[in-house]
């Protein structure tokens, strides 16, 4: 029986996803809860080996199917390793990103189909879905200027994804908001443009009102 809290976090790049994720689990640590943070591609020793394959940006030849492949096996180690153990204890598992990233990036980026992303969704976290998932949207200039200006920043050698065209970015971001459509229920839909402390407030209010729904 699962008795945890699974948090998801999606937005493109430079959507300030990472800065919220970390503001979320400190707050949530603050007022007591125990929390455990994960992350794909990555979340794992494995995995982050994986994520390393997959953002190299001098991965020019690696092909579609084994990019969504990859990202899946990530996550099935995540799934096995870390989450469903965490929330079997009944803790609450925050994850920055999860399979909602391969629907938008690989399923309809890449032109893979949803359907492959449901089957490879089912073989890698065997009904394993999230609770709720925090969208934070953002324009595409606004998202991608931020996130350009991070690369060049940290030096991290992370842009295979980021250095896709226009175009790209802009299938992904209306497949999120396909899937926001598709599933209203589970997704809490923040505006990502706005200042940092009122985003925070807003995704601590979703959160909070899940928790207080759910006792
Ligand atoms: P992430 O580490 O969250 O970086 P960012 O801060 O840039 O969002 O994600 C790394 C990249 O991997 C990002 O460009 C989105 C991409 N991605 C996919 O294409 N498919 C997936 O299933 C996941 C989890 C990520």
């Amino acid at each position: 029986m699962r008795r945890g809290l699974f948090i998801t976090f999606e937005g493109a790049e430079g959507s300030g996803k990472t800065t919220q994720f970390r503001m979320l689990i400190d707050g949530a640590r603050a007022a007591g809860h125990t929390v455990v943070e994960t992350a794909e591609p990555g979340g794992t020793p494995i995995g982050r080996q994986i994520r390393k394959i997959l953002l190299d940006p001098s991965n020019q030849e690696l092909s579609a199917t084994t990019e969504i492949l990859l990202y899946f096996a990530a996550r099935a180690q995540n799934v096995d390793e870390l989450v469903n153990p965490t929330l079997a204890r009944g803790e609450i598992v925050v994850s920055d990103r999860w399979t909602d990233s391969s629907w938008a990036y690989q399923g309809v980026g890449r032109k893979l189909g949803v359907a492959l992303v449901e089957q490879l969704d089912l073989i890698a976290c065997r009904g394993l879905t999230p609770d709720l998932t925090i969208y934070l949207d953002i324009d595409l200039e606004t998202g991608l200027r931020r996130a350009r200006s991070r690369n060049l920043e940290t030096q991290l050698n992370e842009s295979r994804l980021d250095d896709e065209t226009m175009e790209f970015h802009t299938t992904v971001r209306n497949a999120y908001l396909e899937l926001v459509k598709r599933y209203p229920a589970r997704f809490g839909v923040v505006d990502a443009s706005g200042a940092k402390e009122q985003i925070s407030k807003e995704i601590w209010g979703l959160v909070i009102g899940f928790i207080e729904e759910r006792k």
